[in-house]
């Protein structure tokens, strides 16, 4: 049974931030960041709101755009890694939120590789039978977890919110492989505590309360296992990297994304970029590049995608697919306040 994504919906807070308030906040300067990763701002969620406000407010832009995409659903997978709570699960407070009460509902927590994780459990459960329709949701309020004192780590995320409808698609469509992985030798460059206050790795009492991130580590870490998970993901899938249209990958640092390219040997113009205006969202950067590349007509019917993802865990998901346009209406998103896309191709990657 082809499985594939039939509906997709995004939402970013309206509060944004840019390089140059981060400068009137601690000594960095718009430069310095744009050259290191690309980000030129973030968007932010408000002191009360949380991981389920993202996921809701993307659900309910999924359901503006596809009218009658959550009948059926009885499952709801979120991929997040600032959860509102331990439990309840995100995805059941944002379930029981968007008219969904009742429906299975449970968390994966693989960090930033969470929404590529997530869509390989809605294919998994659907074929095991387990469910007929899922929502997959990626909502993240990373804002909430940073240690703002950390220049080199807390310029680069911000929050945001994707949904996806995962379920049947015609022949020919949809999945065609997932490559996942974890290795918890990684654990110390990049960790958030919960109940233990310790990481297999990190010396008792010197952890961070807060995101703690070994910049160089991850960086190194980032640009060898999306190079690896996404030339298995194409291999899996019987493709080459001259068979991809579009490369979607996690928005980290523009420079990770520019090593991926050169090993799948993708041109950075088939590849879509949109970390500029949103920093790292974590489980929402892989919908909300999506979104906006269907929204402005790149992604089209039919295009061959390779979705590629690394965070903490530390982690990697890659994930090749055959994009279902049939149920994809192009609308752009309400609500919340954006720029017009700027040629981001042009401006980040040409710099
Ligand atoms: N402004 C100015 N200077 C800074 C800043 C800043 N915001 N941050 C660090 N610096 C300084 C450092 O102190 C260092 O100074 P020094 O040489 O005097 O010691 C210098 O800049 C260079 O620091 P590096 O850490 O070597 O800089 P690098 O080029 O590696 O860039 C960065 C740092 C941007 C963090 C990069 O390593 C990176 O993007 N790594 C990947 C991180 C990532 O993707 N994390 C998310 C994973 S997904 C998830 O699951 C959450």
């Amino acid at each position: 049974m082809p499985i594939g994504i039939t509906a997709l919906g995004t939402y970013v807070p309206q509060r944004v931030l840019t390089n140059k308030d981060l400068e009137g906040m601690f000594d960095t300067s718009d430069e310095w960041i744009v050259s290191r990763t690309g980000i030129r701002e973030r968007h932010l969620s408000q002191p009360d709101e949380f991981a389920s406000d993202m996921g809701v407010r993307a659900v309910q832009d999924l359901q503006r755009r596809s009218e009658g995409a959550l009948e059926g659903v009885d499952m709801v997978v979120c991929a997040t890694s600032s959860p509102d709570a331990y439990f309840p699960s995100t995805a059941a407070l944002i379930a029981g939120q968007v008219g969904l009460a009742g429906a299975g509902a449970l968390d994966v927590s693989v960090a930033c590789s969470g929404f590529v994780y997530a869509l390989s459990v809605a294919q998994g459960l659907l074929l095991a039978g387990a469910a007929r329709k899922v929502l997959v949701v990626g909502a993240e309020v990373l804002s909430k977890i940073v240690d703002w004192e950390d220049r080199s780590s807390c310029i680069l995320f911000g929050d945001g919110g994707g949904a996806a409808i995962v379920q049947e698609v015609p022949a020919g469509y949809g999945f065609q492989s997932f490559v996942l992985g974890a290795d918890s030798a990684g654990g110390p460059s990049l960790y958030k505590f919960a109940v233990a206050d310790r990481i297999p790795g990190v010396p008792v009492g010197t952890g961070n309360p807060k995101l703690g991130m070994n910049g160089r580590e991850v960086f190194k870490f980032a640009v060898r296992v999306i190079g690896d998970s996404g030339t298995q993901a194409l291999e899996k899938a019987g493709l080459r990297g001259d068979d991809v249209d579009w490369l979607v990958p996690h928005q980290a640092n523009i420079r990770i994304i520019e090593s991926a390219c050169t090993r799948f040997g993708i041109a950075m113009d088939k590849t879509v970029v949109n970390l500029d205006r949103y920093g790292n969202t974590s489980t929402a950067s892989v919908p909300l590049a999506l979104r906006e590349a269907l929204d402005d007509g790149r992604i089209r019917d039919g295009d061959q995608l390779l979705l590629v993802a690394f965070g903490g865990g530390l982690s990697w998901a890659a994930g090749a697919m055959k994009w279902y346009g049939g149920a994809q209406p192009l609308a752009r998103q309400e609500g919340a306040v954006r720029r017009e896309p700027r040629d981001v191709q042009r401006e980040v990657v040409g710099r």
